[in-house]
């Protein structure tokens, strides 16, 4: 037994919906490998249950996996919404989303989060970003206003399978999106944060309720 088989049989189930998904995405897409998975769906909801947010934006629907997982400890009247700028996931997304009971939570956006973001009304407690990596600071910027204060900010894989760590390719603009991305989070005096070396590096950053004094 690997250390990854005993942690996945120690921790919640991700349940039957959410099996098959998986299952379904590695028969019909071509990248199952971009989903949540097990651990950090678990991990998502755990989240969820201990910040007990009412609004999540998810940037970077895919599968709905991790929007299913985030939706699972969502309050009654919470509601989640999600973009998703390939159209052609929408079938899938929605399937899915009606399969798990929790559509009346769920509202989908199917285009570019750089045109939706500026059209969403109202704060969020909780901001899933997990996109086209090469846009995380720009996703940041635009969301960081609609994050409440004592919100949160979940970003994926900013570890970058350990590139932020290796020599960079000019022409590798995903990893130089998310050293641009880190840094940018390190300097922000707005937030407190932390990456968890989960998978693929997940950074939680928690806006302060109150501006840094000068
Ligand atoms: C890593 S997958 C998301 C996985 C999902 N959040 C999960 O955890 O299961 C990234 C998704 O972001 C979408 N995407 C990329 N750029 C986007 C953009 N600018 N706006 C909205 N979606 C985008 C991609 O089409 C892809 O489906």
């Amino acid at each position: 037994m690997t250390i990854d088989d005993y942690l996945l049989s120690h921790i919640d189930d991700e349940g039957d919906q959410l099996a098959r998904l998986y299952r379904d995405a590695h028969v019909r897409l071509l990248r199952p490998r971009m989903l949540s998975g097990h651990l950090q769906g678990r991990i998502l909801k755990m989240m969820v249950r201990i910040h007990q947010p009412k609004r999540i934006l998810e940037i970077g629907t895919y599968t709905a996996y991790a929007t299913l997982c985030l939706a699972e400890a969502l309050p009654e009247n919470g509601e989640i919404h999600t973009i998703e700028k390939d159209d052609e996931m929408e079938d899938f997304i929605r399937e899915q989303i009606e399969l798990s009971g929790f559509q009346d939570k769920i509202r989908v956006h199917i285009g570019d989060a750089l045109d939706v973001i500026p059209q969403l009304d109202g704060l969020f407690d909780m901001v899933f970003i997990d996109a086209d990596k090469r846009l995380y600071s720009e996703y940041y910027d635009l969301i960081f206003d609609k994050v409440c204060p004592g919100g949160v900010i979940l970003a994926d894989n900013t570890l970058w399978s350990g590139k932020v760590v290796e020599e960079i390719h000019p022409g590798d603009k995903q990893t130089l999106g998310i050293l641009h991305f880190n840094e940018k989070i390190k300097h922000d005096t707005r937030v407190e944060k932390v990456i968890l070396p989960l998978r693929d590096g997940l950074t939680v950053i928690y806006k302060l309720t109150s501006p840094p004094s000068k």
